[in-house]
């Protein structure tokens, strides 16, 4: 799709389950943009998965990485489709680096049906990893959703649409910008 971005990239934020990569990779082959998973960078880099980061250093230690990896996306990588982990819309750092060169789309999910997805996905989630998962995941959606919606260019109700619909608004939204 011809500079449907206008140089800049598109993060996708929202809670844990919200749908962000893999609308980020239905979005990249839609559009022709590269996807990019910051956790998954942070993990290639580093060496290590995301739940050892968390257990060996701590999440300030993750935190930090996080933001080195959206300075280095910044520096290294064209225009791309860039799916952010749940905490980075909270990670002041991480955000000062894109911000000015990014759209930026809220996946918005209520917070009991992103529980219901994390928990039959293969992928560990360290911040959740305990008894009381829904309620942490209330808590995470009480303490970010602000931060979410503020940082925002477009929300899109992520659990009422189909991957498809999804797709095709937020095309639409970033194409009338
Ligand atoms: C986190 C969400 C995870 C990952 C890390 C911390 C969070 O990404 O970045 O475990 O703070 O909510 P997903 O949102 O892709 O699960």
């Amino acid at each position: 799709m011809k500079d449907w971005l206008s140089g800049r990239h598109l993060v996708l934020i929202g809670l844990p389950g919200a749908g962000k990569t893999s609308i980020g990779r239905l979005l990249s082959e839609a559009t022709g943009y590269p996807f990019l998973d910051i956790d998954e960078e942070v993990e290639r880099s580093i060496g290590k998965s995301i739940p050892e980061i968390f257990e060996n250093d701590g999440e300030q230690v993750f935190r930090q990485y996080e933001a080195d990896t959206s300075y280095y996306i910044v520096k290294h990588h064209p225009s791309s489709v860039i799916s952010a982990g749940g905490g980075w819309a909270t990670n002041k750092n991480a955000v000062a680096h894109l911000r000015s060169v990014c759209r930026i789309i809220y996946l918005r999910v209520d917070p009991v049906e992103a529980y219901r997805r994390v928990r039959g996905s293969d992928v560990t989630r360290p911040l959740l990893a305990q008894s009381n998962g829904v309620e942490r995941m209330k808590q995470l959606y009480n303490a970010r959703r602000a931060q979410y919606e503020e940082l925002a260019d477009v929300i899109v109700d992520a659990d009422t649409s189909s991957q498809r619909e999804l797709v095709n608004t937020i095309i639409r939204q970033i194409s009338n910008d």
